[in-house]
C-alpha cells in the first residue's frame, strides 16, 4: 500500500520515495518481497501515483523475478478500499502478503515466519506489544492470555475505554489466502468512526466463517515502524545503519564507531578491513582484504584491492564508470578520484590530487596538488607537484600518454594530445605541446635571466 499522502513529511516528494540507506522506502519493501520470491507484486498508488509508479519501474529492474503491477486507488477510502483495488490482480491459488510502502525495515525472515503461520489457510497477523498503543488497531482476543483466540482488530478511534487498555497492536502486516481475502473484501462497509473501509474488519469475517486467525507476535518494533515525519525517517535511518554496522562487525569488519558509519547502497568487505569514523559508502563499493579507510571519507561506486589505504578526507565517486584502486595503493589525504580512475598496485595519490578517466600503472605516483584527466600513465612514473594535463580544448577531450619511468617535474602543463616517451624527463614549469623523446630531457619555459646588483626602484620624495 502506497496511496497515502504523507502530509507530515511536509515535502513535495511522495513519502514512499524518501530515502533510507540510499534507497526509497518503497524500494526496501519491494526488495523484501523479492527475497521472499513473490510471484507478483501489486503496488497500490494514489497520491502522486505517476511519480511513484515511475520510480518503481527502476526498482523492479533491480529486484527479483516477480511480475510488477500497479493498482490505482483514487480517492483513498481506507486500507480495505485500497486492497479492493488490488485484489482483481491477484491469483486465487496464492497467499497475499499485505505490506506498507512506508515501513522499510521488516526482515524477510519475519515475513517467512508469518507466511508459515498462514500456511495457505489461516489469516496471520503480525502483532507487537506497545507501551503506548495510542492510534493503533488493537488485537482483541477471547480471553486474557496470549494463547486466547483472536476475535477482531478494533481501530483506536472505534475502541472502548476497556479495549484501549489492550497493548497488543496490529502492525499493518498480514498474510491471507487470496481466495478468502477476495470474499471478505466484498463484505466490507464503512460504518465506523472514520467512515473508512477498514482492511482490519476481515478478522471478524474470518472468525464468523470459522477460519483460524493467528497473531504472530514480534518484539522488534523497528521492523514494523512506519515513517510519517522527518524525525521518524531519521530514527529509522539510524536503526538501519546500526543493524548494518553490527552485521559488518559480526563478519569481522573493524568499525571505529558503529554510530558513525553510513552505507547508502551495497558494501562488500573482505577480511581484516578497518573503517575509521564518519565514512559514507554509496552505490556499490567493494573493499578487499586488509583495506583501511581512514576518517571522513566518502566513497561511491569503487573497488579497492587488498591492502590499499585511503587516508582521511578522500572523496571517491566512480558514478557509472567506476573507480578501481589496486593492491597496496595509498590514496589521500584530501584526494579526489572521479569516474574512470584506475589505479594499479602500489600507486600513490597524495593530497589535493584529482584523477579522472585515467589509468595509472603499477607504482606510479602523483603526490601533491595535481590533475590527471584522460591520461594513460605508465609504471613508476613520477608526476610532479602542481602538474596538470590540459585535456580539454574547449570543445573536445584529448589523451595524454606518459610512458613507463617518465619523470614529470613540478608545475608542468601537458597539452593533450601528447605523449611523453618512456624514461623521459620534463623540466619543472614546462608547457609541453609536442611529443617528447624516450630517455630525453624536455624543458619548455622562459630561460632564466639574472642581472647582478639590481637596484629596485625607490620612492620619489613628494614635491
Ligand atoms: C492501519 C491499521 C491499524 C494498524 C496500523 C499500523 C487499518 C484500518 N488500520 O492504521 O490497525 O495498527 O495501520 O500502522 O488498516 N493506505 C492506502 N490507502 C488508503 C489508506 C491507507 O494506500 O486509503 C496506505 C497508507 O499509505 C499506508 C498504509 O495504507 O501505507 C496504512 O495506512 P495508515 O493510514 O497509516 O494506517 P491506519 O489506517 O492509521
Ligand atoms: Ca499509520
Amino acid at each position: 500500500m502506497a496511496a497515502g499522502k504523507g502530509t507530515r513529511m511536509k515535502s513535495t516528494l511522495p513519502k514512499v520515495l524518501h530515502r533510507l540507506g540510499g534507497r526509497a522506502l518503497l524500494g526496501h519493501v519491494v526488495d523484501c518481497a523479492a527475497q521472499l520470491s513473490a510471484r507478483r507484486v501489486v503496488i497500490i498508488t494514489g497520491h502522486s501515483a505517476i511519480e511513484v509508479e515511475a520510480a518503481c519501474a527502476d526498482m523492479a529492474s533491480r529486484g527479483g523475478s516477480f511480475d510488477l503491477n500497479f493498482a490505482r486507488q483514487e480517492p483513498q477510502l481506507g486500507t480495505g478500499h485500497a486492497m479492493q483495488q488490488a485484489v482483481p490482480l491477484l491469483a486465487d491459488d496464492g497467499v497475499t502478503l499485505v505490506l506498507s510502502g512506508d515501513v522499510p525495515l521488516t526482515q524477510a525472515a519475519t515475513l517467512q515466519a508469518l507466511l508459515a503461520q498462514c500456511d495457505g489457510q489461516r489469516l496471520a497477523l503480525l502483532s507487537l506489544r506497545m507501551a503506548d498503543p495510542t492510534g493503533y488497531g488493537r488485537i482483541v482476543r477471547s480471553g486474557p492470555e496470549a494463547s486466547a483466540q483472536v476475535r477482531a482488530i478494533i481501530e483506536h478511534k472505534d475502541a472502548t475505554a476497556e479495549q484501549r487498555q489492550i497493548t497488543e497492536i496490529y502492525s499493518g502486516i498480514m498474510a491471507v489466502p487470496t481466495r478468502l481475502l477476495r470474499r471478505w473484501l466484498a463484505r466490507l462497509d464503512n460504518n465506523n468512526a472514520q467512515n473508512e473501509y477498514y482492511l482490519t474488519d476481515i478478522v471478524k469475517f474470518a472468525v464468523s466463517d470459522g477460519v483460524a486467525v493467528v497473531a504472530h507476535q514480534i518484539t522488534d518494533a523497528a521492523q514494523v515502524a512506519g515513517v510519517n515525519s522527518p524525525v521518524q525517517l531519521a530514527e529509522l535511518e539510524r536503526a538501519h545503519q546500526h543493524r548494518l554496522a553490527h552485521a559488518f562487525m559480526e563478519q569481522g569488519v573493524r568499525l571505529a564507531d558503529p554510530a558513525r558509519f553510513d552505507v547508502r547502497g551495497l558494501l562488500e568487505c573482505g577480511r581484516d578491513v578497518e573503517i575509521d569514523v564518519n565514512c559514507v559508502f554509496e552505490g556499490s563499493v567493494r573493499l578487499g582484504d586488509g583495506v583501511r579507510i581512514k576518517a571522513n571519507c566518502v566513497i561511491a561506486n569503487c573497488t579497492i584491492a587488498a591492502g590499499a589505504v585511503i587516508h582521511p578526507f578522500t572523496h571517491i565517486d566512480g558514478e557509472k564508470l567506476g573507480v578501481q584502486i589496486g593492491e597496496g595503493a595509498l590514496v589521500g589525504p584530501f584526494a579526489r578520484l572521479r569516474p574512470g580512475a584506475q589505479l594499479g598496485a602500489q600507486v600513490h595519490i597524495g593530497n589535493f590530487v584529482e584523477v579522472k578517466n585515467s589509468t595509472l600503472a603499477k607504482g606510479a605516483k602523483a603526490n601533491h596538488l595535481a590533475y590527471l584527466g584522460d591520461a594513460t600513465v605508465g609504471e613508476r612514473v613520477n608526476y610532479g607537484a602542481g602538474s596538470i594535463t590540459a585535456n580539454y580544448d574547449g570543445a573536445n577531450k584529448h589523451r595524454t600518454v606518459i610512458e613507463d619511468d617518465a619523470h614529470i617535474g613540478s608545475n608542468c602543463v601537458l597539452v593533450a594530445p601528447v605523449t611523453i616517451g618512456a624514461g623521459a624527463t620534463v623540466g619543472g614549469g614546462s608547457t609541453i605541446t609536442k611529443n617528447t623523446e624516450p630517455g630525453g630531457l624536455s624543458v619548455a619555459r622562459g630561460r632564466q635571466v639574472s642581472l647582478p646588483n639590481w637596484k629596485r626602484p625607490a620612492k620619489q620624495a613628494k614635491a
